[in-house]
């Protein structure tokens, strides 16, 4: 069974009132990403031939962060929210051909787990519901299991007393083949107590055709879903309190885990060592042994071994920090590479730039790359020295082995072994000062 190919479905149409939000609620964040991507990478372990997403409130938002967190998935839009059975229906036209195993998530779920998915996707009934044992069932759909598995799935607002006293949870997920689901899906009906196309129908349908269906169980933290802003701030802890320890049981050092906040896709290698109130932002790797000092932002970035970064630095989106750099405190780095070595130890802006090793970048230094309407760029050599204070007015090139002098404005290239020195020269007036304040003072005076 295991072999059929997968294709994805995400239900994502619902507008998500409760969040009291402008925002469509898959496109919330928790751990930096957007809800919609905790599914989309969950789903993605199962190596999905498609991936589709269903969009409605907000579609074009939705559409245009999806492209962002995965490329290859293709939207079907749901004009109107009609239910979860019809939202699958409208994913259907984008199915045509397909003859795989079908696994439906939701994207304001973000927990399922990749094993969960596996177990499911690898189960070999006709159709497959992922269930729990809920401690509060509250308002779920029940499932109602017999001796030759599951019969149907009710919901709560259609069951009965003694229906409402099952413990046994529907999540939401489901795997069934695509033909099965094609052929079933059009006979679905909205006579129910929501008036709603309820994907879980698709249960009894396939019960009545002779089918095997089955419940595979997983975790009640698994099956959570996000509703309301309450809902998703407790979701972020419990996401962090999880990525904290995934770290720290791979081999990361953190000094005080509860101030570093992960995101969804960080890498940190073994032996690193994040300090207090670290936050990083979506896609970031840390390479083992760089360490990371309290109290900084790091964002689409990569570090290397070795490296030291901040306190208080910011690295921002295509910031590549080679073997052994050291970036120091105040110091924010973006699009710029930093071979092997560099150091940028204090209050610095390298942006758009490439660094080549063994430089020393001085303090205060600026990449001057952005003159209002275009962004320029800044090459500066190898085992180069960059005098403090010095303004790169990009575009501009320094050289191998070459320096500038402090307080320097460089608008034109420096070659290889030069020095560069852009300031006014210096006057000095013996005694002028005394009597400056002298006269200064004498005036105040008056
Ligand atoms: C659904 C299940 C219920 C299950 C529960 C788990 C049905 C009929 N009921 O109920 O058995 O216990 O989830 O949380 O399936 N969506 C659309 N288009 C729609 C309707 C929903 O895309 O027309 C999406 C929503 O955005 C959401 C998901 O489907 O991500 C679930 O919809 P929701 O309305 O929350 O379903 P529940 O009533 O909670
Ligand atoms: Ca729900």
């Amino acid at each position: 069974m295991r072999d059929k190919p997968v294709a994805l479905i995400v239900l994502a149409a619902g507008q998500g009132s409760r969040m009291q939000s402008d925002l469509p609620k898959v496109l919330h964040r928790l751990g930096a990403v957007p809800l919609v991507g905790h599914a989309l990478a969950a789903g993605r372990s199962l190596d999905p031939e498609q991936v589709i997403v269903v969009a409605g409130h907000g579609a074009d938002l939705v559409r245009k962060a999806v492209a962002k967190l995965d490329p290859d998935a293709q939207i079907a839009l749901q004009e109107q929210q009609l239910g979860t059975g019809h939202a699958v229906q409208q994913a259907m036209p984008l199915l045509e051909g397909f003859g795989g195993r079908v696994i439906v998530l939701y994207g304001d779920t973000p927990f399922i787990g990749e094993d969960t998915l596996a177990r499911l996707a690898g189960h070999d009934a006709d159709v497959v519901v992922l269930g729990f044992e809920a401690a509060d069932p509250g308002r779920y759909g029940r499932l109602v299991v017999s001796g030759n598995g599951l019969e149907r799935i009710v919901e709560y607002k259609d069951a009965t007393e003694a229906e409402r006293d099952i413990a046994l949870c529907n999540s939401g997920v489901m795997a069934l083949d695509a033909d099965l689901l094609r052929a079933l899906i059009g006979q679905l009906r909205a006579e129910n107590a929501a008036g709603e196309y309820y994907l879980t129908d698709l249960v009894a349908l396939a019960r009545a055709a002779g089918r095997r269906v089955d419940v595979v169980t997983c975790d009640e933290a698994e099956t959570l879903g996000i509703n309301t802003r309450v809902e998703l701030a407790a979701a972020e802890t419990a996401f962090q309190a999880r990525a904290r320890a995934a770290a720290m049981d791979n081999g990361v050092t953190l000094t005080d885990p509860g101030t570093v906040w992960f995101a969804q896709d960080t890498v940190i290698g073994r032996d690193a060592v994040i300090g207090p109130n670290v936050v990083f932002g979506p896609g970031v790797t840390v390479e083992s042994g760089a360490e990371i000092l309290p109290f900084c932002h790091l964002e689409g970035c990569h570090v290397s071994a070795g490296a030291t970064v901040g306190p208080f630095a910011r690295l921002r989106p295509g910031a590549e920090l080679g073997a052994d750099v050291h970036v120091g405190n105040f110091v924010e780095i973006k699009n710029t590479v930093l071979d092997e070595g560099v150091k940028v130890g204090h209050l610095t802006y390298l942006g758009d730039a490439h660094v080549g090793e063994a430089t020393n970048i001085g303090a205060g230094t600026v990449t001057c790359n952005y003159d209002g309407v275009g962004k320029h760029r800044t090459e500066i050599g190898a085992r180069a020295f960059i005098g403090s204070d010095t303004m790169l007015v990009a575009p501009v090139r320094v050289g191998n082995d070459a320096m500038t002098g402090s307080g320097s404005t460089i608008t034109e290239d420096v070659p290889d072994g030069a020095l560069a020195i852009g300031r006014a020269r210096q006057v000095t007036k013996p005694g002028l000062a005394l009597r400056l304040m002298a006269a200064l003072k004498l005036k105040k005076g008056k």
